[in-house]
Formats: structure tokens, sequence, C-alpha cells
């Protein structure tokens, strides 16, 4: 009997001390500077930047063409993207390098002739492609604020490309199913092979020729190595070969612009968001003004009311969202101040019944089809500049297209914008005029780069993937830092949920909702659905005090990593 206690009491040890040496490494600490990346290679290619001297903005040049080539599904050249920066003086600013609408676009472009969206065209073949936005955004913020000269912040990425990196599991998987859909995506089908034109296998060296020439041209020439010159006409003629319309004039006129970020408040904390084009910091910003007025002392996190008033605060922002919002050069007049003001939360949560599910109105507004494959990471450096950084394809492999002779892959971004106009349904579509397609417009985004600070110094750095379910993942992980106190890997795993409005339905992450909550949530008249996984959050929270640096990255991407020094 005496054996088996001491047996019980030495597992029961070996037991916390497992669980606790595991939470211990699911956090990242450091005093000079970190990058959490859904890429380790990236992560070290900014941390080693920083060892270089190199500032934050620095290191998230390097991190970014290093994803580029190293997480393809969302890294890209192709695409487009946000920045939010906070300096070490406290000042904060953002980069918008949306992509454009090409200049022979049209609002009814993805029609047929009854007023129906084309075979998906809006987003498959190049129609669905934007002009992309990635290489002026980082040469805009290098040229802004960057310290490092640009060649040595791109050539990390070209040895990388050139000289190849193991290829891993994930990328492994991605190739196989290429394979099998050869049909239709000839371009991915080949994309992973190795010399002897075979599909890389894990572990294996895999080496990206034509992506490194690419590269090198933007390594040499700045923007204008995309912008202009050989890529620019290579990229026109494949697109005129294969039915897309990005000719080099729209390359040319492609504008990275500089913008005051959006501001709200927290008890206290000061939060930083990416304004319009995206609505990811509009829409944080007035959920988490409406969580200022919840009676938290009365409220466990995880219980019934928690999901309750969450899923509320969401179902309300993301009406707003859908009306009003938009690219501000094309809507000059959207009520961003209204919006964000603590004013209209109070109104929004007047209305918010404590024992009932509130009912959509979706017969005026509905929720497009967004894809999850984007990718965020965050950069902090020795000074305290911090960025957080949201960039994407839109699809995973955006839309899976690209010319073998330059190497990276095309966005579908065109799908972000309301496909139909005025046509909205309760099932997907939107078609409210702010974010209709015009020429040189840019298509409304959910991504949500954030940085939260407290006296001036960042206090949490926070960006997911997950189309428009980011805003909601973002929103509720900085709570759980700001109002539940969690440590920054315990806020990052923590259940999530997502409901944008209309379809009225409350997703919840199956494996880790309880059957009571489920159940007293139908009661409560919500409609539930289970998913396997919310967000792919990659997170910092700094102790400006101590100066200690903390980082997590989501266990759901496993080739992440916070690496710091
Ligand atoms: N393509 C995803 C987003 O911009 O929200």
């Amino acid at each position: 009997m005496k054996l088996h206690f001491k047996q019980f009491i030495f597992s029961l040890l070996t037991l916390i001390f497992l669980l606790t040496t595991s939470q211990l490494v699911a956090q990242t600490y450091a005093k000079n500077g970190m990058v959490v990346s859904a890429s380790k290679i990236a992560s070290q290619t900014g941390v080693d930047v920083l060892k270089q001297g190199g500032n934050a903005v620095d290191a998230t040049i390097a991190t970014a063409f290093a994803l580029t080539v190293t997480h393809p599904t969302a890294g890209n050249i192709g695409g487009g993207g946000f920045i939010v920066f906070l300096n070490s003086e406290g000042e904060a600013t953002t980069i918008d390098f949306r992509e454009k609408a090409p200049l022979a676009s049209s609002e009814t472009m993805f029609l047929d002739e009854n007023g129906n969206i084309k075979d998906n065209s809006n987003h498959k073949g190049l129609l669905a492609v934007g002009v992309p936005g990635t290489v002026a955004g980082l040469y805009l913020a290098h040229q802004k604020y960057g310290k490092l000269p640009w060649k040595d912040l791109v050539q990390p990425a070209v040895d990388l490309a050139e000289k190849g990196f193991e290829f891993n599991w994930t990328l492994y998987g991605n190739a196989l199913n290429f394979k099998r859909q050869e049909a239709d995506y000839p371009f991915m089908a080949t994309y992973f092979n190795n010399d002897k034109g075979e599909i890389t296998q894990p572990n294996e060296v895999w080496k990206q020729q034509a992506l490194a020439n690419t590269l090198k041209q933007i390594r040499d020439k700045g923007r204008d190595g995309f912008y202009k010159g050989k890529v620019a006409k290579k990229i026109e003629s494949y697109m005129k070969a294969n039915g897309g319309i990005i000719t080099t004039e729209d390359l040319e006129k492609y504008d990275a612009i500089e913008r005051k970020p959006v501001k709200g408040t927290y008890k206290g904390y000061d939060i930083y968001g990416m304004p319009p084009p995206s609505s990811g910091g509009a829409t944080l910003i007035q959920m988490m003004n409406t969580m200022e007025l919840v009676d938290w002392e009365n409220i466990e996190f995880n219980s019934t009311e928690y999901v309750h008033v969450v899923a509320e605060a969401m179902r309300r922002a993301y009406a707003d969202r859908a009306e009003h919002l938009g690219d501000p050069d094309f809507n000059p007049d959207m009520p961003i101040d209204r919006l964000l003001s603590k004013k209209h939360a109070k109104n929004r949560f007047e209305n918010l019944n404590m024992e009932r599910a509130s009912v959509s109105d979706s017969s005026k507004f509905g929720q497009i089809y967004d894809g999850k494959n984007t990718t965020h990471f965050s950069v902090i450096d020795k000074d305290g500049n911090a960025i957080s950084m949201t960039y994407t394809l839109e699809n995973s492999y955006g839309v899976k297209m690209g010319s073998k002779e330059l190497g990276f892959i095309f966005n579908n971004e065109m799908g972000d914008f309301n496909p139909v106009p005025g046509v909205t349904t309760s099932g997907w579509q939107i078609g409210t005029k702010p974010n209709l397609i015009a020429p040189q417009k840019r298509m409304l985004s959910s991504m949500t780069p954030t940085i939260v600070a407290k006296d001036g110094k960042p206090y949490l750095l926070i960006g997911s993937p997950g189309g428009r379910t980011i805003i909601n993942t973002v929103f509720q992980t900085t709570l759980n830092v700001l109002e539940f106190d969690m440590r920054i890997d315990k806020a990052i795993e923590a259940m999530k949920i997502h409901h944008q409005w209309s379809p009225d339905v409350l997703q919840y992450e199956r494996h880790l909702m309880s059957p009571d909550t489920r159940k007293a949530l139908e009661a409560m008249g919500h409609t539930l659905r289970a998913t396997g996984g919310l967000g792919a959050l990659m997170g910092i929270t700094y102790d400006a005090k101590n100066n200690i640096i903390t980082g997590a990255a989501d266990s759901s991407r496993p080739e992440g990593a916070a690496i710091g020094y």
C-alpha cells in the first residue's frame, strides 16, 4: 500500500514536471529582439538581421522575403498586406500594400448574362489576380524606416531559393495534393519538384532557381526590379497568354501607402490597428470597446455567458463592417470615427440581451467567402521598435498559377471584392457599395495586424491568418491577454469562436467547448457549427519595465517558431 502511494506521488510529480516543462517550451524568452512567424527558417532570418544591427523594419523585410521562399502557401511577392509599426518613441504608423484592381477591371467583370458569378471566376483563373503590392510595401517601409542596405535584406531569401533549404512535411503534403490534382493545377503540380523532375522528399534540399532570379532583380533594382523592366514585362506577357488583364501600366502605377493607424483604448491600454482598406483594426476596436462594458467580475472565461456576449459583440461589429467599409480612397465618407467611438459601442451593447441570441437581419447583408491562408508575423528589436505584419495570397497558394520563368505564385485577391452589385444574401454574398470592384481600387480585407501599447511601449503584438475569422481570433487573443491576464501561449491556444453576423452561425473549436456550454448556447437561440481550429496566431508580449520579450507561435503551424536572442 505504502509502495503504491509512493509510486503514485512519483508519477504525479513526473506528470507535473512534464506538463510544466512542456508549457515552458511553448514560450520563448529574449532580451534583445524576437521574430515569431509560421516558418522557423524565416524567423531565424529575421533574428539574424537583428543581430547584424538591423532594426525591426529591416527584420520584417528579411522575414517577409524569406517566407516567400519557405512558406509559399501565403508568404509572397505576388500578393499584398499590411504593416502596423510602433516605434521606440511611441509613434505608430501603418503601410498599406493591399493589391489593387487592374485598370481593365469592372464592377460586373465576374458575372454572366444572368447576373450570376461565372464559374467561381472571382477566385479562379488569372482574372482573379489583383495587382501585387508586397514588394512596393516592403520597399516603402525600407525607404522610410529601414537601417541596413536593402540588398542585405533580400539576399537571405535569394540564398534560400538558390541554395535551397530542407523540405518539410507540410510542404510535402501540399506537393502530393497538387500532384493528385495535376489537371486542375499544372503549375503547382511541378512547383515542388527537385532537379530530377520529381516531388522533393521531406528533408531533401529544395531549390527554386526561377524565384531566386526574380528575387535578384528585386535585390538589385529595389521596387523597380518588380514593377518595371524584365519582371514586369514577363508578368504582362504571362497574363496576356493565359487570360489575365494585368499590364505593365498596372504595375508601374501600383503605389503602397503610409496611412495613419486606427486607434482605440481598453482599460488604459492603447490599441493600434490597420485602417481601411482593412476592416480589421476598426472592427477589433469596436469589439474591444464593447468588451469594456461587460461585467467581467461575474463572467468566467469560456462560460456560456462569455461565449454569448463575445459572439453578440462580433455579430454587431461585423454588421457594421459589411455595411460601411471599403477602400478609403474610393469611400471618403466612411463613418470610421463613429464606429470607433465608445458611444457607438454603448449603443450596440444596450440592445444586447444576456439571455437570448439576437437575430442577424441578413435580408440586407451577408458575408463572402474568404481564403484561410494568409500569414502573420510579429517582430520586436532591442530598442523596442515593434512590427505586426500580415500578408496574403488570399487562398492557400493564391490562384495556384504563376510563370515558370518567374517562379512565384499570384494572388486571387479579386475574390475579396463584393462580386454582385446590390445583391446580398443570407448565405455568403455581400453587394454593398463600398467594396464593389473599380479600376485601381483596393479590395476590403480582414487582416488584423495589431499592436497594443502600455505607456507608449509595445505590450502585445498579434495577428493571424484565417480570412474573415482573423478579426475575431485576434480580438479574442487580445482580450485573453488584456482582460484575463493570460500568458501569450495560453492566450493563443485558448478556445476561439467566430460569428460574422451573416450567415447567422456561431463557429466554435470542437475540442475546446464543453457539451453543456453548447447545449446552453443552443437553448439561448444560437446556431452552432463545430470547426477543427480557428486562427494561427503569432504573438509577442513585452514587459518594458524588466525588458523581457516573450513570444509564441500557434501550434497549428508546426513549421512556425518564436525565435529570440
Ligand atoms: N484575403 C484575406 C483578407 O485579406 O482578409
